[in-house]
């Protein structure tokens, strides 16, 4: 299955592919991590990328579609994969209809992960992360704290807070999700591919109805 989550900073969309990639094992590819891990290894992208992620604004489409271009081709991609966050935009949409193409795959699903947009400064405020690239396990000081405090259940690695999770800048990434990526829900919609999911309540009440969504269409 090829699967692709939509929905706006903080929705849970990283939460939700964790556990669906876990529950499927497929490989959850996520472009907010690809692009952390090339700021943190200062590869010519990640330091392309750094100024437009610190500013809340999208990194130009042509990294992105390198970026997932390699990845795709990968055969751990073979069975399938979970995109989240790429695309972004409607350039970026059209790049992976022609990449998908390329491997002669086509998108069995889109997941719109729906909340309501009160509440995504405390889930983005609260956010931590764990700082081990290859776990990278949100975790949130409220809703989701881990069992000792700063320390990553699953891998016993630190936890961090993301650079980009800063009260002023939740604005900023919401109104960059309103213009450039929230017209791809039309864009899926007339595939008769996108299916919409309440993403608030529960983390596992949201995963169950999750797989009783995505099971229609598998
Ligand atoms: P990216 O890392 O993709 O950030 P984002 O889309 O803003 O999404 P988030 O990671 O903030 O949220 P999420 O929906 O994954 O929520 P999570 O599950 O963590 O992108 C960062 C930047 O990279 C962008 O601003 C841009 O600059 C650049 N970029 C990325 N992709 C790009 C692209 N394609 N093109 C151009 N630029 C690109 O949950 C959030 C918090 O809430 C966590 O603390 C979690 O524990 C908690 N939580 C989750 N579910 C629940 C729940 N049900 N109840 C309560 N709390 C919950």
């Amino acid at each position: 299955m090829q699967i692709l989550f939509l929905g706006a900073p903080g929705a849970g969309k990283g939460t939700q592919c964790k556990m669906l990639a876990r529950h499927m094992d497929l490989p959850h590819l996520s472009s907010g991590d690809l692009l952390r891990e090339a700021v943190r290894n200062q590869t010519p992208a990640g330091q392309a990328a750094k100024s437009f992620m610190d500013r809340g604004v999208l990194v130009p489409d042509n990294i992105l579609i390198d970026m997932f271009r390699e990845k795709l081709h990968l055969p751990e991609c073979g069975r399938g994969f979970i995109l989240d966050g790429f695309p972004r935009n409607v350039a970026q949409a059209k790049a992976l209809d022609e990449l998908l193409e390329e491997i002669n795959r086509k998108l069995t699903i889109v997941v719109n992960l729906q909340v309501d947009e009160k509440i995504l400064t405390e889930r983005i405020c609260g956010r931590r992360i764990c700082s081990s690239k290859a776990c990278n396990t949100p975790y949130h000081l409220k809703f989701a704290p881990p069992a000792a405090e700063n320390v990553c259940d699953q891998c016993g690695s630190p936890l961090m807070h993301r650079s980009d999770d800063r009260e002023d800048l939740v604005a900023q990434r919401v109104k960059t999700y309103l213009q450039e990526t929230e017209p791809l829900i039309e864009y899926y919609d007339k595939r008769l591919i996108l299916r919409t999911v309440d993403g608030e309540g529960d983390p596992d009440e949201i995963f169950a109805d999750l797989l009783r969504t995505i099971k229609v269409l598998a």
